[in-house]
């Protein structure tokens, strides 16, 4: 049976995760936070103390690291460092820049690299990221590339913030987004970036709900019906 691969990238804030999950659940499909596998790895470095933008230091942290994704019943995706489940600590703020640093990390990235691989292998996929459709996937049936204005994506993850009890001021998401941002886009190993054969999806005019209307109509329009087919 074919599995179909559907890549999102785009920066943060842009609703990649929760656009995906849902149309994930829409589809009949596997949704594939890597997001989540780089925040493991920033979590690892936290722990240990080791500067996440140290790559000779994070690199030796590696082949200690059991890293795994996991679904459980709810059809949530956890992941578990080396046995524990960090699903919830791994959302923390200051492991957000840990993975930012840690992913700019070509060894990392070559670590992780085979993992995503093989999930999309065995299964029908929504895979989010930055270089899904650069990197990871590049025989992917579909690509979006999700965006919208870093204000915009900066007031939706200080609200997302303020949800979980954690009180940051707006300006400094904004500076945080902005850095991110420039961290992604400008490293030298995979960065950030639109795929040539990506559609491009700004959702900065507009809700979560339209956003994903826009993304059904584009999976229409691009690759049909697919529904039940993973
Ligand atoms: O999507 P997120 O904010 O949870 O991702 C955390 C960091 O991981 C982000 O700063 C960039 C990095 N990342 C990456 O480099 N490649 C991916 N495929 C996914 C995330």
């Amino acid at each position: 049976m074919k599995h179909w691969g559907i890549a999102i990238d785009g920066p943060s804030g842009a609703g990649k995760s929760t656009l995906a999950k849902r149309l994930a659940q829409e589809l009949g499909f596997l949704y594939v936070d890597t997001g989540a596998i780089y925040r493991t790895v920033g979590l690892a470095a936290l722990r240990r103390g080791v500067d996440a933008a140290d790559g000779p230091a994070v690199t030796a942290l590696l082949p200690g690291l059991t890293i795994t994704v996991a679904y459980g019943e709810d059809g949530l995706q956890h992941m578990f460092l080396n046995g524990e489940d960090v699903t919830a600590e791994i959302r923390r703020n200051e492991v957000s820049a840990c993975a930012s640093k840690a992913a700019s990390i070509s060894a990392v990235r070559g670590f992780l690299l085979e993992m995503q691989r093989r999930i999309a292998q065995e299964n029908s996929v929504i895979m989010d990221g930055r270089d899904i459709g650069t990197v990871v996937l590049p025989q992917a049936d579909l690509k979006i590339f999700l965006t919208a204005a870093p204000e915009k994506r900066a007031q939706r993850r200080w609200k997302e913030l303020l949800e979980r009890g954690q009180r940051v001021e707006l300006d400094q998401v904004l500076a945080e987004v902005m850095e991110r941002d420039r961290r992604d886009s400008e490293r030298e190993t995979s960065p950030l970036r639109r795929a040539e054969d990506a559609v491009l999806a700004d959702t900065t005019g507009l809700d979560l709900e339209e956003s994903f209307q826009l993304l059904l109509e584009i999976i229409g329009s691009r690759i049909g019906c697919v529904k039940g087919e993973g």
